[in-house]
């Protein structure tokens, strides 16, 4: 049985005030619920105070990216050993937002993640379709190449560190959520595909879902036997929200 995961992604949101309310609020509410595991991915600035506020607790903190270099003269990035400074555990990788907005291809996605997972990070690679792509019928095909392309530079002793974010572009931020239905189906490709290279870590893979999970939809999405929890925008951003997303799994 494969324990669920729910983290928070801030995006660029926040400030140190309203950070400190809603951290607090998250410790108090979820420390001691031990059915599941917890994390909140904050601005690179913040770790410092995730890591002030969480220490200690159940609940983990996290980047939003990482830089694909160890170090060196790469002017505004921050590696995945500046991250383990701040005890950060999680890292994302691939979000749809840095593919779309900051060219990031697989080839760089890759890298990032390869970087993050060598320096003992926990990459969460985010992979999903286009509204395009989902109705020109190359959802699998899109998700594969994403997942491909990572498999393929990790190698599977990298990879088994890696959590998987299935996040449907036209559901992130849009309100429109993926039907259980839907986000199953694509949950239960990628396992398969992960199959194809190990049985074994498939089956261990924690596959969270993205985009647009509410409090109201949490429980529904997180009842499918593929959904092992969720990647949460928005509603990360409101303790009493994020709160029941997290008791729902
Ligand atoms: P959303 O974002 O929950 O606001 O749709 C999800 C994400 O981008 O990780």
């Amino acid at each position: 049985m494969r324990r669920k995961l729910v983290v928070g992604n801030w995006k660029m949101h926040g400030n140190l005030a309203q950070n400190q309310g809603l951290l607090d609020a998250l410790a108090a509410a979820l420390n001691d619920r031990t059915g599941a595991d917890f994390g909140v991915c904050v601005p690179f600035p913040y770790l410092f105070q995730a890591q002030a506020a969480l220490t200690g607790t159940r609940l983990s903190w996290g980047a939003q990216d990482v830089s694909e270099h160890a170090q060196g003269a790469y002017t505004g990035e921050v590696s995945a050993a500046m991250l383990n400074d701040f005890g950060a555990r999680y890292a994302l990788v691939g979000h749809s937002e840095r593919r779309a907005l900051y060219g990031e291809d697989d080839e760089r996605v890759a890298k990032k993640f390869v970087a993050a997972a060598r320096a003992g990070l926990i990459p969460i690679l985010c992979v999903g379709e286009s509204l395009g792509e989902r109705e020109g019928g190359v959802t699998e095909a899109v998700v594969a190449r994403q997942l491909d392309a990572v498999i393929e530079a990790a190698g599977l002793d990298l990879f088994a560190r890696a959590v998987v974010a299935y996040e449907p572009v036209w559901a992130i931020g849009t309100g429109k959520t993926a039907t259980p239905e839907q986000a199953q189906a694509v949950h239960a490709f990628i396992r398969e595909r992960v199959a194809q290279a190990s049985r074994e870590l498939a089956d261990r893979l924690t596959i969270q879902y993205g985009g647009s999970v509410k409090a109201a939809n949490a429980a529904q999405l997180f009842a499918m036997p593929d959904i092992d929890g969720g990647l949460i925008g928005g509603a990360s951003l409101v303790a009493e929200e994020f709160v029941a997303i997290c008791m729902a799994a």
